[in-house]
């Protein structure tokens, strides 16, 4: 995946979808793990973009005056690079560093703008990071995970967070056909629409739901992570956190795609729904764009639901994820609670 500021026309990533909607869209169209069933994104191994390669901190670098040490880099987005670390009580943690690659580069350990001119982004970038690093540290929920500090260190900022010891679901659903039962499967889903009705009634979109950024940490339990897109809308009068727009062709909502198009609860409910249309039938859905322009000229939806295709779900269960994965936000569920009030009644009747 690739972390974008929300409107940067004039980066390479960057193409409008107008021709294919007929919509005023401005995309951000990177990581396509849902057309190409490749295993990850290009950047999830870091070696893709070689000036990545050398950007990270080295095993052994002590941040925080020797409290945490590297062990070793995990990934690099576009805003962060995010390593293995131990703390002082020899305790495993993961640290996210913000490095917004495209204004800074690294000088030993420590990170500068590129140029002067990128002092004042630079600030506000690390601000907001900061910002975004105490917003979490206030969410405790056992599928969210613990983010317990942020200090500041070699000129830019870290945030410590629990470490899940447990694979993605990208890598699950990847290597292994059928890796979840019914029964599993429901239970999963569960815990993920607790914990996203919990972020919601806190007032946070993650806007970055998928495959990947959801670990399953040894006991089986989902751990949903990577809050680098994540904003605060639904606070009245409060600002957006964050400009990033994380664009996941397959999972994200088409709404996402919208400059300036209103985010809802439904927004992240329809890539959680989309991101359990890959766990049951294998495949990623098409993406939110192509659907809607289907929809714009009459013609089919290229998903096919998942509802009737599959057995051994509770009654109503595949229904709530083609609901939840409907194109319009105003015709999906439109609340976590709602839809697992769906699922618990099928599990009762
Ligand atoms: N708390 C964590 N515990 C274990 N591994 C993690 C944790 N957070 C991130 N990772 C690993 O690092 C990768 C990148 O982290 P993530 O927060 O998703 O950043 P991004 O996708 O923006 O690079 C994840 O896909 C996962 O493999
Ligand atoms: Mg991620």
């Amino acid at each position: 995946m690739l972390l974008l500021p929300a409107a940067r026309p004039d980066d390479p990533g960057h193409a409008s979808l107008a021709a294919a909607t007929g919509m005023e869209t401005d995309v951000t169209e990177t990581n396509n793990p849902a057309e190409d069933g490749a295993a990850h994104p290009d950047h999830s191994d870091g070696r893709t973009a070689p000036e990545l390669a050398s950007e990270e901190l080295k095993p052994g670098t002590l941040l925080l005056d020797g409290q945490y040490e590297i062990l070793r880099f995990l990934n690099s987005g576009g805003f962060g690079i995010t390593y293995l670390a131990r703390d002082s009580l020899d305790r495993l943690a993961v640290i996210k560093e913000c490095f917004p690659n495209a204004i800074c580069h690294r000088v030993e350990t420590m990170v500068k703008t590129r140029s002067r001119k990128h002092a004042a982004e630079f600030e506000t970038t690390l601000q907001t990071f900061v910002d975004e690093a105490r917003s979490l540290s206030r969410l405790a929920h056992p599928s969210v995970v613990g983010v317990h500090q942020v200090f500041e260190d070699n000129g830019t900022a870290y945030t410590v967070m629990d470490f899940i010891d447990g694979p993605d679901l990208h890598h699950i659903i990847d290597a292994t056909e059928g890796a979840f039962s019914p029964a599993e499967t429901v239970v999963i889903l569960l815990h993920l629409l607790r914990a996203v009705e919990f972020i919601h009634q806190a007032g946070i979109l993650h806007r970055d739901i998928s495959p990947d950024n959801i670990l399953i940490d040894p006991a089986g339990k989902p751990v949903l992570i990577d809050f680098g897109a994540a904003s605060e809308p639904m606070i009245p009068g409060s600002r957006i956190l964050t400009e990033r727009l994380v664009i996941k062709d397959g999972y994200s909502p088409q709404e996402l795609y919208l400059i300036g198009a209103e985010q809802t609860p439904a927004s992240d409910l329809y890539a959680l729904a989309a991101t359990f249309y890959h766990v049951i039938s294998g495949a990623a859905p098409p993406p939110s764009q192509r659907r809607l322009a289907a929809l714009a000229v009459g013609a089919p939806d290229p998903c096919t639901p998942l509802s009737r295709r599959f057995g051994g779900y509770p009654p109503g269960f595949l229904e709530a994820i083609d609901a939840a994965m409907r194109v319009l936000q105003r015709d999906r569920l439109q609340s976590a609670t709602e839809w697992i009030a769906l699922v618990q009644r099928g599990l009762t009747r």
